[in-house]
């Protein structure tokens, strides 16, 4: 994608421009960001798939090259030390030559014992692995003011962050059509999950979180991530919570669908679609993403009653604790170089906490500008647990018969990846083509 070159020289801009003025700040002579290593497994000799330093993509597109590091100094181009070691039981990555290369100061290196000499002593060290920083005379290690301050600069996503999520978005787009495809053919979640993987050109461990392929009742549970093997006799339902990367950015998107096209359930789905979409017209700057969520809780409560799950009203519904019990999870979370992106609660670049109102479940409590990028995905399932734990005085609001019609499809989740505008979003999930 040639095309990434200029979004990116603008993109390092002001990476570096942001990172200068933090390093002065924090009175740090510069930054040595680890690419990382794979973990090794317990009393094995093979390591844990290899997951890079996020803050090492946020400055180059490499996912997959351990032993790395990006040195930043104030007002130099950062400098990438790029393992290259003799190997002959591994493929040996080659020297990097793309739209990104013109950026940095690119050094081979062969040998780890000569990271001594090239790591500058002084610096502060980002990563995962300390005893490696230890080693060397670097100077603190994932100083946290500094961190704190990286973090929130994340939540603005550049040109180039918009184009890579976007592209992260299409290619995740392809895997849920062709998962759409298998489940309408009554395949097993095994082979959903293969159909998945093949169409949108990620293997099981590229994708950014493992895929949540949920056929019936399996789709009340919130992190399923079995895959049956076996089609079940009959297929009513299908939540799939599958994402994709592209550089090093997340997609992150649900649909849920039903097998019949003209039964209830197929209506609540429908339902639900246009409660998502119509909370995603409220989002605009300078609201908190806090109030999108309690919102939300008012649409699910008008879904209860709307579909006879529960009677009383709204307000009864969410202070009786019934609309948490259906809907249990946050309506969403920042997402870029991580699914769960960083500095959700933060209120500015010292890393002010603001956290949820009490009871509720949020990984974002941010007040919205223009350019963060945020998952939309509310929620409603049957789960039993929960509808049990309830006070006797919210389960005589519940209306067993029609919570027992819905229990065989399990829930419905819906989710989107959208940026902040001025003026509305821009939807990274629905922008694509969901026709084929
Ligand atoms: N797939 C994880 C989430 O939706 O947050
Ligand atoms: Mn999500
Ligand atoms: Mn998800």
């Amino acid at each position: 994608m040639e095309r990434l070159a200029p979004l990116y020289a603008q993109h390092i801009h002001t990476l570096r421009q942001r990172t200068d003025r933090l390093l002065v700040q924090h009175q740090c002579p510069g930054l040595v960001i680890d690419s990382g290593q794979a973990l090794p497994i317990f009393l094995d000799d093979l390591d844990y798939p290899f997951k890079v330093n996020p803050h090492f993509k946020h400055w180059v597109p490499l996912v997959d090259t351990p032993h790395c590091f990006l040195i930043v100094k104030p007002g130099e181009k950062p400098t990438l030390l790029f393992y290259r070691p003799v190997d002959f039981w591994h493929k040996v990555p080659p020297v990097p030559n793309a739209f990104w290369t013109e950026q940095v100061e690119l050094v081979v290196y062969e040998r780890l014992e000569q990271l001594a000499e090239l790591i500058p002593a002084g610096y502060s060290y980002i990563g995962a692995h300390p005893e490696r920083a230890a080693a060397l005379s670097v100077g603190e290690t994932n100083p946290k003011g500094l961190i704190d301050a990286l973090h929130f600069g994340r939540s603005i996503k550049s040109d180039y962050e918009i184009a890579c999520l976007r592209e992260a978005n299409r290619l995740a787009t392809l895997g849920h059509v062709a998962a759409k495809q298998a489940f309408l053919a009554g395949e097993s979640e095994f082979a959903i999950q293969q159909a998945y993987l093949s169409a949108s050109l990620h293997g099981e461990n590229d994708v950014p979180y493992g895929n949540i392929v949920a056929l019936n009742e399996h789709a009340a549970i919130l992190h399923y991530t079995q895959l049956g093997r076996r089609a079940p006799a009959q297929s009513r339902s299908f939540l799939i919570d599958a994402g994709a990367g592209f550089h090093g950015y997340a997609a992150d998107i649900t649909r849920t669908y039903a097998f019949e096209p003209n039964g209830g359930f197929a209506e609540l789905v429908a339902a639900m679609d246009q409660q998502q979409q119509a909370i995603k017209a409220q989002i605009r700057p300078g609201i908190r993403y806090t109030e999108l969520h309690l919102q939300m809780h008012q649409r699910v409560a008008e879904l209860l009653l709307q579909f006879r799950l529960a009677q009383g009203s709204v307000e009864a519904l969410i202070a009786s604790g019934i609309t948490q019990a259906f809907f249990p999870h946050g309506l969403g979370h920042p997402i870029g170089l991580q699914v769960h992106d960083v500095a959700g609660f933060m209120d500015d670049e010292s890393g002010t906490h603001v956290a949820p109102p009490a009871g509720v479940t949020l990984r974002c409590t941010r007040m919205l500008e223009a350019g963060m990028v945020l998952t939309i995905e509310p929620g409603l399932y049957v789960i039993d647990s929960l509808l049990k734990a309830l006070p006797a005085s919210a389960q005589a609001m519940l209306l067993p018969e029609q919570i027992d019609w819905l229990r065989p499809y399990g829930g419905i989740r819906i989710e989107d990846g959208v940026v902040v505008l001025a003026e509305g979003i821009d939807d990274l999930t629905r922008c694509q083509r969901w026709d084929d």
